[in-house]
């Protein structure tokens, strides 16, 4: 059974509103997985999905490619708890493939400051990817505080914090179907 957006709205107190619907996402990640597969067409890509917050995007977005492909996920923290970045980035878990001459696709859920991406960008750099790019569902561009290019951009969003489609707060909500807002 799935719920309406919003009766989930209404049995969860905490949130304020809707950012964005999941009929709007499941049209925007379709969008993104024809891109994909067009500008991947002669190659195998590595859809690297960086855990926790892009497993519900990476789920979706891989059934809409329509090209050979391979998935592999790291797992990251540079926020601990609350709503504040720390600037800090571990790495709680690295990739299995080797990513050399490969054509990398980092998956994320959000890209807000720029830090994570950017730590991400120069440590698979290092391995030596034939291409390396970035795709985000959401993008809040205003945040920005390290320059980073974004090939694939789902959805650019004010500087808000945003939860539901694989993101959280203190590890809840990423079940919501739709991207939501805290009350403040
Ligand atoms: P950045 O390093 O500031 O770009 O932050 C990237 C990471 O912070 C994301 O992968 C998320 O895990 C987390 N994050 C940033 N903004 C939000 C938000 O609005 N909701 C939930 N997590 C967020």
């Amino acid at each position: 059974m799935t719920w309406d957006d919003d009766d989930l709205l209404r049995k969860h107190p905490q949130l304020e509103r809707i950012l964005i619907r999941s009929d709007e996402i499941h049209k925007r990640v379709r969008q993104l997985g024809n891109e994909i597969s067009r500008d991947y067409a002669d190659n195998v890509p590595v859809l690297v999905s960086i855990l926790k917050g892009s497993y519900v995007f990476l789920a979706d977005l891989t059934r809409c490619l329509t090209i050979p492909h391979e998935v592999d996920f790291m797992a990251i923290s540079s926020y601990h708890g609350g709503t504040q970045s720390t600037g800090v980035v571990k790495i709680e878990k690295d990739l299995k493939t080797n990513i050399t001459g490969r054509d990398v696709l980092i998956v994320e859920d959000i890209v807000d400051t720029g830090l994570t991406i950017s730590y991400l960008l120069d440590l698979l750099g290092t391995r030596s990817p034939r291409s390396l790019r970035v795709c985000t569902l959401l993008d809040k561009t205003h945040a920005r505080t390290k320059d980073v290019a974004v090939a694939y951009g789902g959805f650019e969003i004010p500087s808000e914090f945003v939860i539901g489609y694989g993101l959280d707060y203190d590890e809840k909500f990423r079940n919501l179907p739709f991207i939501g807002v805290m009350r403040g």
